[in-house]
């Protein structure tokens, strides 16, 4: 990370754990663990829908930022079990993820879904983070940067210079998510760095170096001061570990060195 060019951020991926009471408890435990002061990283905590009025409420008085794990595009109508922007910003959320790869691998999201997703969340005002990673077959059969080509390119298809500011990307290899099995330091800043070269490329080297780009799959308190002593990690997207006050406020103490 380099906290002179890029804000770093450390988002807790809650998935699909926490009913609301579950939710009160750990975002209170979560404060204590991680004590009001100046931060030089932003912590952001993407929650399930229906935690979301619960852990606004909990996060008061904190550095902690709200976020939630998905949006539609469409601004309202009929599209059962979705939720969309406005949803999300009038209830107080500020992040969102996008094509997380379970939404691709259970849901059937796709690069364009993606990238529409992300389109409604900033011209909504949200700070979207695109997901992009390879499976571990992809890894294996050497189209690792192929498919992260891919899929940074289609995600930003709609996305102007001037929106990027809002956007984040995350770099989660498939086969790292859950685990326990992380990429070294080196393949996580080697995928990192070469995204930040398809958005140069896209945009510019101003755009790409002031871009946020996130690892995550089995981050945790023992892998994360190495994996964000690299210069292309400015962050991470933390699943399993964000449920664990101790071991998430040990990830941002690690991003604040
Ligand atoms: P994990 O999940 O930290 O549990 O591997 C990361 C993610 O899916 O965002």
């Amino acid at each position: 990370m380099d906290p002179t060019k890029r804000k770093t951020i450390i988002a807790g991926n809650w998935k699909m754990n926490m009913t609301p009471s579950q939710a009160a408890k750990l975002t209170f435990d979560l404060k204590t663990a991680i004590p009001l002061k100046r931060r030089a990283c932003e912590i952001v905590l993407c929650v399930p829908y229906v935690d979301i009025e619960m852990v606004k409420t909990g996060v008061t008085g904190s550095e902690m930022k709200l976020g939630a794990q998905n949006v539609h595009f469409a601004p309202k109508g009929a599209y059962t079990g979705e939720i969309s922007a406005e949803m999300l910003t009038e209830c107080g959320v500020e992040y969102v993820i996008v094509g997380h790869s379970e939404r691709r691998q259970y849901f059937g999201e796709t690069d364009e879904t993606a990238d529409k997703r992300l389109l409604a969340g900033v011209n909504a005002g949200l700070k979207v983070i695109l997901c992009v990673g390879e499976t571990l077959a992809e890894r294996e059969s050497g189209v690792t940067t192929q498919v992260i080509a891919r899929q940074t390119r289609v995600g930003l298809a709609d996305v102007s210079r001037e929106m990027l500011g809002n956007v984040i990307i995350a770099y989660e290899p498939v086969w790292a998510i859950g685990t326990g099995k992380t990429a070294t330091a080196d393949q996580a800043e080697e995928v990192c760095a070469f995204i930040r070269g398809v958005v140069a490329e896209l945009y510019d080297s101003g755009a790409a170096e002031g871009l946020t780009i996130q690892y995550g799959g089995s981050m945790n308190a023992g892998n994360a001061a190495e994996l964000l002593s690299k210069k292309d990690v400015d962050g991470g997207l933390i699943g399993g570990a964000s449920l664990k006050p101790e071991e998430f406020a040990k990830i941002i103490e690690a991003a604040e060195r």
